[in-house]
């Protein structure tokens, strides 16, 4: 199911926590919203899914528009809709799977069917045999993994995932991811992951939108946006990331008054040599990495151009030819 907004805003009080959001999210792919904490994406979640209206704008699914609807064919629409949580909203006095077969009961399926079904979306996220399982003897990832089954359980069109792997360890994130994606393709499902981890939209994204106070200020393919941030926000999103703090070796913090962003191939080739023999700069180069976006390959390298004004810009003009993304620092970020 595609869904469609259009000029979507909320506001509380004086507050604008969504701004004029127009947006396509593509149906059967997983389409990722990132931000920092209270740029408004839960917000955004609660009014998309329509547990909320909008104070203006249009909500459509497919074609249909779903944001006026009254009650009775609202809660009709919301059966489309699955949502996981960072905190799981599990029922602590129920089993792992009685968990599962809750919006069953609600839906009025006979037992046995329900059951049924339970134990096959047990499996599906790898528990199989761990059905009585009381809620509190599971680790946040299992929890998750039932949390997941549960939004599956009434056959939703989306799954709607906020912060979903906010609470849990890198390696269980992975893990997760791994399998949300799995599901998204074997039920062509539309995934929604609202997030401020940039390594979840890096590993689970096809499309992503970047929402800061209550605005989408970037958007696009993944690889692209991350090749070619265009914002301040996406910029400190990418310099924190994780892995890439990991990954990236700092040999000075003094400098580092360019920035040079390498995207695919490009950082197997000896570009630096290259526009060194062509202009005469020299460089000094003060940090670099790389970061795997999507499985491409995405470089970053932190350094400064002699020896003189005029030869740095044609350096600069060099690297833009041979398609290296160059920034040139503003005001001390990255
Ligand atoms: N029900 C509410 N009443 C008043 N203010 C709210 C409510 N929900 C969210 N907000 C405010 O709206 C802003 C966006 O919040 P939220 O959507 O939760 O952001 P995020 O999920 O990105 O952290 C925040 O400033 C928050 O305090
Ligand atoms: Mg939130």
């Amino acid at each position: 199911m595609r869904i469609r907004l259009e000029h979507v805003s909320k506001n509380y009080g004086a507050l604008h926590a969504v701004e004029d959001v127009s947006l396509e999210i593509p149906s059967n792919e997983v389409y990722g919203v990132i931000g920092k904490s209270g740029a408004g994406k839960s917000t955004l979640v609660r009014l998309i899914s329509l547990l909320e209206r909008p104070d203006s704008g249009e909500i459509y699914y497919d074609d249909k528009r779903v944001d006026n609807l009254p009650k009775k064919e609202l809660i009709q629409e919301r059966r489309k809709i699955g949502m996981i949580f960072q905190n799981f909203n599990l029922f602590s006095s129920r089993t792992a799977l009685e968990n599962i077969e809750y919006p069953m009961e609600i839906c009025h399926m006979d037992r046995k069917t329900s059951k049924k079904k339970a134990n096959e979306l047990l499996s599906l996220v790898g528990l199989e045999g761990r059905g009585d399982a009381p809620i509190s003897t599971l680790s946040g990832g299992q929890k998750q993994r039932i949390a997941i089954a549960r939004a599956l359980a009434v056959d939703p069109n989306i799954l709607f995932c906020d912060e979903a792997t906010s609470a849990l360890d890198p390696q269980t994130t992975r893990a997760i991811l791994a399998l949300i994606k799995e599901i998204q393709k074997k039920m062509n499902l539309t995934v929604v992951m609202i997030t401020h981890q940039m390594e979840v939209v890096r590993d689970a994204c096809t499309r992503v939108a970047v929402l800061d106070q209550g605005k989408i200020v970037e958007r696009g393919d993944a690889r692209e946006v991350f090749a070619n941030p265009q914002t301040a926000v996406t910029k400190d999103f990418l310099f924190n990331i994780s892995n890439m703090k990991n990954s990236i070796i700092r040999w000075s913090n003094e400098g580092g008054h360019y920035t040079l962003r390498f995207r695919g191939l490009k950082t197997q080739e000896p570009i630096i040599s290259e526009v060194a023999k062509a202009t005469g700069a020299v460089f000094n180069i003060r940090a670099a990495g790389v970061n795997i976006v999507s499985g491409e390959e995405h470089g970053i390298m932190i350094l400064d151009i002699g020896p003189d004004a005029e030869t740095a810009k044609s350096a600069v003009d060099k690297f833009e030819k041979l398609g290296v993304k160059v920034e040139e620092e503003m005001d001390g970020s990255v």
